[in-house]
């Protein structure tokens, strides 16, 4: 199931629309029951608006109805770890699963979501108590 996931991560590259970046990012989401979404980064004129692979598989698999995952893999020619803004979006709407990045030539790392992301902004959780660290108030 892995290779399929890191495959589709892989297939997905090609659609991606970098006319600026020419750098191509492709995402593969795996749900809990076994389906494999695609995401791929579209960059726009407008640099800031582009969206980025990961985002684009999470909110395709949100927009298909998914909302439990198991596992995301990433693909480009370097190990790139997902940007910032897809942590918070990694680890807010799939929770603590799995992230792989692996490289065109089949190099991977692994990391957990929340590794990636410790105290992920949330409206509804609390921080849990082992990652609040108190202070002197320093007035
Ligand atoms: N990009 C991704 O798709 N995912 C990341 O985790 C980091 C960056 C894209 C955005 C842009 O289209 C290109 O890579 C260069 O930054």
């Amino acid at each position: 199931m892995m290779n399929k996931l890191f495959q589709k991560a892989f297939d997905m590259r090609q659609y991606s629309h970098v006319p600026h970046s020419n750098f191509r990012v492709g995402a593969a989401l795996l749900t809990n029951n076994g389906i494999i979404i695609g995401g791929c980064n579209i960059e726009s004129d407008s640099y800031g608006l582009t969206i980025c692979a990961e985002r684009n598989a999470i909110f395709t698999a949100y927009a298909q109805g998914y909302r439990q995952f198991q596992a995301l893999t990433v693909t480009s020619t370097s190990q790139s770890t997902p940007c910032g803004a897809c942590r918070q979006i990694i680890a807010e709407l799939c929770g603590n699963i799995p992230v792989y990045t692996c490289d065109t030539e089949g190099n991977s790392l692994s990391f957990q979501a929340y590794d990636l992301l410790p105290n992920h902004f949330s409206l509804q959780e609390p921080l849990s108590l082992e990652n609040i660290h108190p202070h002197e108030n320093i007035i």
